[in-house]
């Protein structure tokens, strides 16, 4: 392999995974293309700050399936490992910050601890369940569109896509609806400070109103329950050893923050893609059964995990015949492995009637998405409103002048004006 290739790439892999490069991190993926060719899994020739000295990049479907499935050789916890190197970006960095009370979530940690912390909110997220949330998401994506419907424009991020999800999980958590605009400024500015290898210092004031606002909840829901998941926490944490006071913030700040910026960016860059292919967009104006299928073509063909957190090897072992050592850091890239020439006739085209069997948008193994119940349930209700109330949809603006940034796990859209 042409070394100074492979050094250009990764670099410009980096400049995506930190957003410092806008104009790849618009388009990566003739990037991804490029590393899939070069191989599997790639050295970086370069250490990344917080990740450890080796590391690695997982391009490809079976070899990212193998990471995320096999725990005996890889982990998320770097402390499991005996690596106490409190520099090292873990999980908690990848969803936000420690400070953010992140560091005992469930995707922070191996089982026993990962099962005993999913098992207690899992039931919240089971398909049925979720389905019974119809209605109410319903309504929060029709109050959404009624404020605009009348004058004839959207911008789809600010007015649909970033609102939708963080209504839905606030009024899940119980959070009072007077505060869902405070917790959306709070988690877009967090959300906006964050990404691989870096940190927008102005996020610490956020992060601490934030952790206040978190408190004075879960104090006032000490004292009068109700019918939410933050009540219902609450007494499994006062009943005894199940889950503690640290793990109760930790388990609701992540709730708030792994399933609202990549669900936004489901919806506002699968309505670019749709408006991309306008062929594909006129299937589903006049047969709205299509979107679940198109919601998946959507999540594998541009899904908002560029990543996911980084594993680390717990051991020495070889994959994809590189020799990876205990420590190393792994980074699988979902977003290049559902695009992966081996598995998808035509990656590179987006189809909705494709005959989809497997992609990883959710990740794969015991630490697949909690909330993808969640997620496709508002894509399927978001796409089939958007469409039914303004199916006259198109830019507003120029292509060409789209921007995109790079914050903790995603790609998204900084705006996408739209006229109807
Ligand atoms: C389209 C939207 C979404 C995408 C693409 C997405 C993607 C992902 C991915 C790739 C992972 C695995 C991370 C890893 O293995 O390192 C994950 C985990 C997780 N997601 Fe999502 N997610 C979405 C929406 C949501 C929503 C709506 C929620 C909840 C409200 C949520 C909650 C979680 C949780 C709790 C985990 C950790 C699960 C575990 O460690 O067992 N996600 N998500």
């Amino acid at each position: 392999m042409d070394m100074s290739n492979q050094t250009a790439s990764s670099q410009q892999m980096l400049g995506v995974l930190s957003g410092s490069a806008p104009e790849l991190v618009a388009n990566p993926f003739p990037l991804f293309a490029q590393m899939r060719s070069m191989g599997a899994v790639i050295q970086l020739p370069f250490s990344l700050p917080g990740l450890g000295q080796r590391a690695w990049l997982v391009t490809r479907m079976q070899e990212a399936v193998q990471v995320l499935k096999d725990l005996a050789s890889f982990t998320v916890d770097p402390r499991s490992i005996g690596d106490t190197n409190s520099s090292h970006q873990t999980a908690a960095d990848y969803v936000g910050a420690e400070s953010m009370m992140l560091s005992q979530t469930m995707l922070s940690v191996d089982d026993p601890d990962h099962r005993r912390l999913r098992s207690l909110v899992s039931k919240a997220f089971t398909p049925r369940y979720i389905e019974s949330l119809r209605p109410c998401v319903q309504e929060i994506a029709d109050t959404l569109l009624d404020r605009v419907q009348d004058q004839g424009q959207i911008e789809l991020v600010t007015d649909y896509a970033f609102p939708l999800p963080i209504n839905v999980i606030s009024e899940m958590l119980g959070v009072p609806r007077s505060d869902h605009d405070q917790i959306r400024v709070w988690s877009q500015a967090l959300a906006q400070g964050q990404s691989v290898g870096g940190r927008d210092p102005g996020v610490a004031a956020h992060q601490r109103a934030f952790g206040e606002y978190t408190a004075q909840l879960v104090a006032q829901k000490r004292k009068q329950p109700g019918d939410d998941l933050i009540s219902q926490m609450i007494a499994i944490e006062e009943e005894g050893d199940r889950l503690s006071e640290a793990e109760l913030f930790s388990m609701i700040t992540l709730l708030i923050f792994a399933g609202h910026e990549t669900t936004s960016n489901l919806i506002a860059t699968g309505t670019l893609m749709l408006l991309d292919y306008p062929e594909q967009l006129e299937k589903l104006k006049a047969d709205h059964s299509l979107i679940p299928a198109a919601v998946e073509e959507l999540l594998r063909y541009n899904g908002p995990a560029t990543i996911v957190a980084p594993r680390f090897a717990k051991k020495d072992t070889e994959l994809a015949g590189q020799q990876i050592q205990q420590g190393d850091v792994l980074l699988v890239l979902p977003a290049s492995a559902n695009r992966d020439e081996s598995q998808f006739p035509d990656p590179e085209d987006l189809n909705i009637a494709r005959a989809l069997n497997r992609h990883i948008a959710f990740g794969y193994g015991i630490h697949t998405c909690l909330g993808a119940p969640l997620a496709r349930l508002e894509g399927d209700i978001a796409f089939t409103t958007l469409l039914r109330r303004m199916p006259n949809l198109r830019l507003a603006i120029p292509r060409e002048s789209i921007t995109w940034h790079f914050s903790l796990n995603s790609r998204s859209l900084a705006a996408l004006p739209l006229a109807f």
